[in-house]
């Protein structure tokens, strides 16, 4: 039996690519998709694609009504929890790929999941060489004390900092509390010249045209530097491998998971 999914944000940049993705495959299937500008169409008019002939809704909790296996929530921010929270109300497991969500509302998310014994894979970049740099970032971590992150993105990304960013932090904070020489409270000058406190780490947000999405790590000691950087280029198909191994994976969960590492054999 294929893996039914049901995919919010099917007509974006990310979820349009993840649809074809899906439409690929023979061992999952798009069974309804969420969008308010083509509700009433059915996903495989919007994008070209006759293999998804699931119907588009303008809501999760409408589309919802169908009944899948898994949940892929690649809309916004903002609409984000909300739908999460909906689908495992519905029995269904969830990969979030939606980048903008606190550690508050991932530790209200991982009740919900526990209680209801469904697994949540949040990953808030799917890309293989970002699943690496987290790995070579929280190495580097066990050795060297002192770090800061930058993230870099086009300039109408809304949210600061990225979902990246946020993830990298927040899986770095497990290693160890990256030590600071000057605390942040006694700069002289701009505090918010340091960045964002995330997790014990200092983000620096770069919101520019001419980027697309970058991290980048540095890791510095006396007379020495580690800089550990993704770059990814203007299209989204690096997203699309590892967001159907989260969808193919989360199954084997329960409760909220960070990362593709978490399901992943690195
Ligand atoms: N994890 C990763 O690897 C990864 C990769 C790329 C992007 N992202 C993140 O994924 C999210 C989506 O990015 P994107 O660039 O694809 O955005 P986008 O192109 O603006 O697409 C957003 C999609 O969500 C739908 N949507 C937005 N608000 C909605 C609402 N309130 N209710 C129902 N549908 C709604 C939009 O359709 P309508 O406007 O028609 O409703 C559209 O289909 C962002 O948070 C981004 O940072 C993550």
């Amino acid at each position: 039996m294929p893996i039914r999914v049901c995919l919010a944000g099917a007509t974006g940049w990310a979820g349009s690519e993840l649809a074809r993705g899906i439409a690929a495959t023979d061992d999952l299937t798009l069974v309804a998709a969420v969008s308010r500008t083509y509700a009433g169409h059915s996903l495989g008019e919007v994008l070209g694609e006759p293999r998804l002939a699931c119907p588009v809704y303008p809501s999760a909790v409408e589309a919802l009504a169908n009944r899948c296996d898994v949940f892929v929530e690649y809309t916004k921010p903002e609409s984000a929890k909300g739908n999460i929270l909906a689908a495992l109300e519905r029995g269904a497991h969830v990969v979030v790929g939606t980048s903008g969500l606190t550690d508050s509302d991932f530790a209200a998310i991982d009740e919900v999941a526990r209680k209801a014994e469904r697994g949540v894979l949040a990953c808030g970049n799917f890309a293989l060489t970002v699943v690496l740099l987290q790995r070579f970032a929280e190495a580097a971590a066990r050795l060297i004390p002192q770090w800061e992150i930058i993230d870099y993105a086009h300039d109408d990304k809304i949210d600061a900092p990225s979902g990246t960013a946020r993830e990298l932090a927040a899986r770095l904070s497990k290693v160890r509390e990256p030590e600071i020489t000057v605390p942040v409270e006694s700069t002289v000058g701009s505090r918010e010249a340091r960045g964002a406190s995330l997790a014990g780490t200092q983000v620096h947000s770069v919101r520019l045209p001419g980027f697309v999405i970058s991290v980048e790590i540095i890791f510095g000691m006396p007379d020495q530097k580690l800089t550990i950087r993704h770059d990814s280029g203007s299209s989204a198909r690096p997203y699309v491998d590892g967001a159907l191994l989260a969808i193919r994976k989360v199954s084997t969960l329960v409760g909220v998971h960070r990362g593709l590492d978490s399901v992943l054999d690195i």
